[in-house]
């Protein structure tokens, strides 16, 4: 039997508030024992039983690895000019999507998955030890399926987004391209993903059309979660709640009616802030949302046109600067917020019986990573029990 203890933890965030009736489950000096990769106890560090190998984690803060639940990873080329004349007051519009479509179909798949494969390692490398990702920069049935298939070799958190703009070759013609997505694309790369998404806002996507594919999803067998409310207000968050998707993204722009909708459901509001950040837009004030009892998740949205980071501890720090979150509730919310953002009971948590994939940090506790931002705090990544 292979136990590994890791002992003297300072401060140890369980995310299960059994342990002392706060969302954090916070435990001082505590010990965590792993076993087949799950976590198999914990407590008081000196009353930990003996295992094989032990750690010393020598008072520092050990939390649950961040789950990272929207990510666009699968891309050639990057969009840096688009971002300079951003900063230099341009606005950003969806149509720069099509600049990264154009590319991507020229791309080899050892290409796309080489680079998709840098970025997995920058976010692992950061803590998230679990993360999802989306096709949508290939927009043909073969182009949607082979982004589909190098994602399904990096996660099992696989995301549909052939609505994600639509295609040069469709212009002026949305409702073809939409019978395209809800059709033989579909079909296709069913048996390769596990949620279907959408961008409903100015440029991409209506509600109607947004419901159309995510119903056409659901018929298939794939879980809905969609891209709402980035650009303008609009109706993407009620639909969301409609169709029970576990997650509305980016939710830049709500109104009463959507809060009242997201906190009498299970849809978890994703928070984007390196889009706000990346596109100088303005951040939601996060605790409207929370004040009212709506869960919310705080994810990375790595991809090459809004937010190009993988980082968890930027995308925290500017939760709590920005979007007025405690350290406390940026943390939950990228962690356990991301597991209920994803539907996942086994990650974004350090109870017993829970996947040991967590993070020890250089410091003493958890508010360093918005109180030290841009600073590696990193010091060790486990996953699945085993240091990476
Ligand atoms: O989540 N909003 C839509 N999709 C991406 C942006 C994609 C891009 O600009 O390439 C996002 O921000
Ligand atoms: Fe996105």
């Amino acid at each position: 039997m292979s136990q590994t203890l890791i002992k003297n933890i300072g401060l140890l965030v369980t995310n299960n508030a059994e342990v002392d009736g706060t969302p954090l489950g916070l435990i001082s000096n505590a010990g965590l024992l792993i076993e087949h990769g799950k976590v198999k106890w914990i407590g008081a560090s000196e009353s930990a039983p003996s295992a094989e190998k032990t750690i010393d984690a020598s008072g520092k803060c050990v939390i649950p690895g961040f789950v990272d639940s929207h990510n666009h990873l699968i891309f050639a080329g990057d969009r840096s000019k688009e971002f300079a004349a951003r900063m230099a007051g341009q606005k950003y519009e969806a149509g720069g999507i099509a600049y990264t479509v154009e590319l991507t179909r020229k791309a080899s798949d050892g290409d796309l998955l080489s680079n998709a494969q840098r970025l997995q390692h920058e976010a692992l490398h950061s803590g998230s030890t679990t993360i999802e990702i989306k096709s949508g920069y290939g927009l043909t049935v073969k182009d949607e399926v082979r982004s589909l298939l190098i994602a399904k070799q990096l996660t099992p958190e696989t995301t549909f987004l052939g609505a994600h703009v639509v295609p040069s070759e469709y212009k002026d013609k949305s409702d073809d391209y939409v019978d395209l997505v809800c059709g033989a694309m579909l079909t296709e790369v069913k048996p390769h993903a596990k949620w279907i998404d959408v961008f409903c806002d100015r440029g991409a996507f209506t509600t109607e059309q947004a419901r159309k594919v995510l119903k056409a999803g659901i018929t298939a067998g794939l879980k809905p979660r969609l891209h709402a409310n980035q650009l303008e207000q609009g109706d993407g968050v009620a639909l969301g709640v409609e169709l029970d998707a576990a997650s509305v993204d980016h939710v830049s722009h709500f109104n009463q009616s959507d809060i009242e909708k997201l906190a009498g459901s299970k849809t978890v509001a994703t928070l984007l802030p390196g889009a706000e950040f990346s596109t100088r837009s303005a951040y939601p004030d996060a605790r409207k949302l929370l004040d009212a009892g709506v869960t919310v998740a705080l994810a990375a949205d790595c991809n090459p046109g809004s937010s190009y980071t993988t980082n968890m501890p930027l995308i925290i720090a500017l939760a709590v600067r920005e979007m007025f979150m405690s350290p406390e509730q940026a943390l939950w919310s990228a962690t356990k917020g991301g597991a209920q953002a994803l539907r996942r009971s086994d990650v974004g948590h350090l109870s017993v019986g829970a996947n040991a994939d967590f993070v020890i940090l250089k410091e003493s506790s958890y508010i360093h990573l918005a109180y030290r931002p841009g600073v590696n705090l990193v010091d060790e990544v486990w996953q699945h029990g085993a240091k990476i």
